[in-house]
């Protein structure tokens, strides 16, 4: 089994917040990142594609072909944008790391043609990321 990364970097805006609280509660549990007024970070995503190498073309997955599908479905959608506000596929969920990654997951899981999605690993600070794998259930 062969593991296929393709790095990419995207620049978001975010507050962790829930509406039901108040700006105290959620200071609380936050901290700095439940400023109301928001604040930013340069993420910085690894893709991660398992599988055999095709002996038609050498490669597991083609590297120029994931960057564009990553492109598309993802990076399109979210660099330069409000995490809270701007994305489809973040509507309704607190936009941290962690849920992030799994929404990233969750939309690029059927969209690789060849290997198969083994991690998504998103870095919010040079020292703090999350790695997700999936569900257990898959
Ligand atoms: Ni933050």
């Amino acid at each position: 089994m062969l593991y296929v990364t393709r790095r990419e970097v995207f620049s978001a805006s975010h507050r962790l917040y829930k509406k039901e609280l108040t700006d105290q509660e959620n200071e609380k549990i936050f901290g700095k990142c439940s400023n109301p007024s928001g604040h930013g970070h340069n993420y910085v995503l690894e893709v991660i594609v398992c599988g055999e190498i095709n002996p038609k073309t050498g490669y597991v997955i083609d590297l120029k072909l994931l960057k564009k599908i990553i492109r598309e479905i993802v990076i399109s959608k979210i660099d330069h944008k409000n995490l809270n506000v701007d994305v489809d596929f973040l509507h309704g969920i607190i936009p941290t790391t962690e849920n992030i990654a799994v929404a990233i997951w969750k939309q690029l899981e059927k969209r690789i043609p060849d290997g198969k999605l083994y991690s998504i690993k998103l870095f919010e600070t040079e020292n703090n990321y999350i790695e997700y794998r999936g569900s257990n259930e898959n």
